[in-house]
């Protein structure tokens, strides 16, 4: 089957191509608002784009015109921390994703714990496995499609002892959460390694290693 996304209607092409880009990291994310009122929400539009320095996108789809509260605290605020998901997140991440009236406070039914960042003022989620302190290094709206891509710089990492081995994280304990298309998510249950090619002359079948270096 061939497939122009541009004859699909958006609601189509979305759930389209949310099952074709998998898995996806998520990031649920903390935000402070104007007066100090702690945000939580997840966003799986969201992946890593350089390390020095340590860069990290995320992209929000404004809704009917409105930015999304994470995205409008950002901008604000210039700070936000990245929560990493794992299995006891994954309740909490999944109700904060809904719409919540300002009646009801989103932070009270969420039941996580609050812990104070280090570099910036927006707390950062106790239960995580890994917090990641950012501040927004550019901010792109992308205005036909009405989406603000948030690149942050990421200024502090909280890793639980347990998970740090070597200088980096141990795959096999971090457990963390990945979103499918529809609504499934997985757990990393099977790695497997592989070593890297150094150079294409070792092994003519296998081509050249664009990352080479990286
Ligand atoms: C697992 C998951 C991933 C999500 N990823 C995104 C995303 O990448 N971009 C987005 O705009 N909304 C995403 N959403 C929807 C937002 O979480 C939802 O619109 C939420 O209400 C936004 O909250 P906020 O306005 O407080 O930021 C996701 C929802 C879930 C459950």
């Amino acid at each position: 089957m061939i497939i122009d996304p541009a004859s699909l209607a958006s609601k189509e092409a979305y759930a389209l191509l949310v099952s074709v880009v998998v898995p996806r990291p998520i990031a649920f994310v903390t935000s402070l608002d104007a007066s100090n009122v702690v945000n939580a929400a997840p966003y799986s539009f969201f992946n890593a784009i350089a390390s020095s320095p340590p860069l990290i996108i995320l992209s929000a789809a404004r809704k009917k015109g409105a930015l999304k509260h994470t995205a409008e605290n950002i901008l604000s605020r210039r700070e936000f921390v990245i929560n990493i998901v794992n299995e006891s997140l994954v309740d909490s991440m999944n109700f904060a994703s809904a719409d919540f009236p300002p009646e009801i406070s989103k932070m009270d039914q969420l039941g996580i714990t609050l812990l104070p960042s280090i570099r910036i003022a927006v707390p950062r989620i106790a239960e995580a496995p890994i917090n990641i302190e950012c501040t927004l290094h550019k901010h792109i709206p992308l205005d036909d499609e009405a989406v603000d891509l948030i690149i942050g710089e990421i200024r502090q990492y909280h890793v639980r002892d347990e998970l740090m081995s070597g200088g980096v994280i141990d795959q096999k304990l971090l457990r963390p959460i990945a979103r499918m298309g529809g609504n499934y998510y997985a757990t990393i249950d099977n790695l497997f390694e592989m070593e890297r090619y150094k150079s294409a002359k070792n092994n003519p079948g296998a081509g050249t290693d664009s990352e080479a270096g990286r």
